[in-house]
């Protein structure tokens, strides 16, 4: 054992802890944060055990009725603590314009100096939790390590199904390898023999979630939520390895992965950025519909994509997690069958409601059982029926609640969900959700035009990102809340990927724009989206096959009608008229907006996009 005494506190680390950089950063920690107990996590399911009935016991966690959901919790959070706080997420980099104009900054000095306080002594009247995870496939070439520190047992039963989590980490790791260490504390300190007042200790008054990119750490002070405290999720997976794959030549991407087999056999991996909240899980799980008999698609990843250029020229990606922490309201069998089924055990529900013999739910359920619950205990702990629904618009499940669940669980698990090597990637899709505008889908002509198309993507906000919902925002590439470096210089890194797999003599793959959620006249959503969207991906195939020629439009080379396999699908001409077609007037203003969007992102903005937003003038003009 290493157990150097420090401050009365026994280090305690496991003999199978060998890296003296790593112990000596945990003492240091815990100089800090003054925990009352050090626990090495082994990722043991003895251990996850413990700390969910220890959740239990102290009334974070709700056993769910084990006849209906085997091992699953459902926790409640603060009322304050719900989502991803963006305004409080910074990227500390040396300069200010290496963070851009997209993302809070201060100064690293000054940020240690109003973090060093927080810190110090945060964790009194707690235990620290040293949490060993590997983004990625154990020892893969693609993967990394983190490290987290947290004195949330919520947050490392979480990361235990969200990541490869324990001991064999440390063998990855030996003597001197390298790791990003990820500081999380709740903000909650306890006096001497205090006791917590609530089942979610958390800081409603301060929340910092911050990266240091040149040194590649992370401190979250305050929140117990999600991408705020799971840390190797949105922190470490994107913002802080966005900036890795920036200096070592990769691609760190807001991307879901998934296979798809055709009849024949021939097996396509595709990589598709989509902003929170636009169907991600469920394109992630994709059922192929009436009319795709004999087709499969196999998911790798629903969120996050490692992706690295190998020594064949082709892209090979990863997923760098291990399990889906996913939106539920919305999920149903309609919308999601794989994701319903991927939840029937083993699930961590945060803020769901209970429903009256132990089990859960939210809203979108009444599509699978026909009506709602008569009763409920909604996501804060109060009485819920559909009258108190109807008269004081009570949501059951808070919009943002979530299932955590391991990616076993999911029955489209792909074989090569695990591979070190990663999977080719033949095909890269950007979809935005704008009910006006971008075409269902478009094959970008070239590379650049398919940055482009990523660059000026638009959505409406989440419900996972703080602030007012249904506004159109831009968020290029689905990156806007997870881009760890200045933006340009993002797009830039991806138009330099071209010249760079082109040396390699590799053809790139095609990137395609799409969008299911344009509306008509009515404002009624044309597409029916989910599981048809498979007739979408099939035409991407078939381009990929050289089978569908497809044509022209302003926005890159889009199906015909007959292209598209309508088998099974009541789908008319004059319905994929409403989905595809291009508005002069609308684009006009849409091509100005992407004036004012690159205004706000000149600072190194390519030049490559300004004359592609100058071809696009010309071409529409000439419409
Ligand atoms: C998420 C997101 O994946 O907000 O939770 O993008
Ligand atoms: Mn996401």
């Amino acid at each position: 054992m290493n157990s150097p005494a420090m401050q009365g506190l026994d280090l305690n680390a496991p003999a199978h802890v060998r890296h003296p950089g790593l112990i000596a950063w945990v003492a240091d920690m815990a100089a800090l944060c003054k925990p009352d107990n050090i626990h090495w996590c082994d990722g043991s399911q003895e251990e996850y055990d413990r700390l969910c009935q220890q959740l239990v016991d102290a009334g974070t966690f709700t056993r769910l009725n084990p006849a209906k959901r085997p091992g699953s919790f459902l926790a409640r959070t603060d009322p304050s603590d719900v989502a991803r706080v963006e305004d409080r997420t910074f990227i500390c980099s040396d300069k200010q314009e290496d963070a851009g104009p997209t993302n809070n900054w201060m100064a690293p000095a000054e940020m240690r100096a109003t973090l060093h306080p927080l810190f110090d002594g945060c964790m009194k009247g707690r235990t620290m939790y040293v949490v060993p995870f590997s983004m990625g496939p154990l020892g893969s070439h693609i993967s990394h390590i983190g490290i987290e520190l947290t004195d949330s047992a919520y947050v490392v039963v979480n990361q235990k199904l969200m990541t490869r989590m324990g001991k064999a980490v440390y063998d990855v790791l030996g003597t001197d390898g390298d790791f990003v260490p990820c500081m999380h504390t709740v903000g909650a300190p306890l006096a001497d023999g205090q006791k917590d007042t609530t089942s979610w200790p958390c800081n409603p008054a301060t929340k910092y979630i911050v990266h240091f990119p040149e040194t590649r750490e992370i401190w979250s002070y305050g929140s117990g939520y999600g991408g705020n405290a799971l840390l190797g999720k949105k922190c470490f997976a994107l913002r802080i390895a966005s900036t890795m794959g920036r200096d070592q030549g990769w691609l760190a991407e807001h991307m879901l992965i998934l296979g798809v087999t055709n009849p024949q056999g021939r097996k396509y991996h595709v990589a598709a950025a989509f902003p929170s909240a636009c169907g991600k899980t469920n394109f992630s799980m994709l059922v192929p519909p009436k009319g795709f008999e004999g087709w499969k698609v196999t998911t790798i990843g629903d969120d996050i994509a490692w992706i690295k250029p190998h020594a064949d020229g082709k892209l090979y990606a990863i997923n760098p997690e291990a399990g889906y922490f996913g939106v539920a309201p919305g999920t149903n069998t309609l919308s999601n069958p794989n994701c319903m089924a991927s939840l029937n055990e083993n699930v961590i529900f945060t803020n769901v409601a209970l429903t009256d013999d132990g089990d859960v739910w939210w809203e979108g359920m009444e599509q699978d059982s026909g009506s709602k619950p008569a009763h409920l205990i909604d996501w804060q702990g109060n009485d819920w029926t559909p009258e108190i629904a109807r008269e004081k618009g009570t949501k059951a499940a808070h919009p943002n609640a979530r299932f955590t669940v391991a990616a076993t669980n999911n029955p489209a698990l792909d074989a090569q969900w695990d591979d070190a090597n990663g999977v080719a990637i033949d095909a890269f899709i950007f979809g935005g959700r704008r009910s006006t505008t971008v075409p269902l889908v478009t094959q970008a002509r070239d590379w650049t035009e398919g940055v482009y198309m990523a660059a000026t993507m638009g959505s409406e906000t989440t419900a996972a990102a703080f602030g007012a919902q249904g506004v159109v925002r831009r968020d290029p590439f689905a990156m806007l809340p997870f881009c760890g470096y200045n933006m340009s210089d993002y797009f830039q890194h991806w138009l330099d990927m071209e010249k760079k797999l082109e040396s390699m003599g590799h053809t790139l793959p095609p990137i395609f724009c799409v969008n299911w959620f344009r509306k008509n006249a009515e404002g009624k959503f044309v597409w029916p989206g989910f599981g048809e969207n498979m007739r979408v991906l099939k035409w991407m195939i078939d381009r990929i096959e050289g089978q569908a020629r497809g044509q022209e439009t302003l926005f890159g080379i889009a199906p015909t009608y007959a292209e598209i396999n309508w088998s099974g699908l009541d789908f008319s001409p004059a319905q994929f008229d409403t989905v595809t077609s291009i508005d002069k007037a609308a684009w006009e203003e849409e091509l100005r907006l992407h004036g004012s969007h690159f205004e706000q992102l000149a600072y190194h903005l390519p030049t490559q996009l300004l004359d592609t937003k100058q071809a696009l003038e010309k071409r529409l003009a000439e419409v």
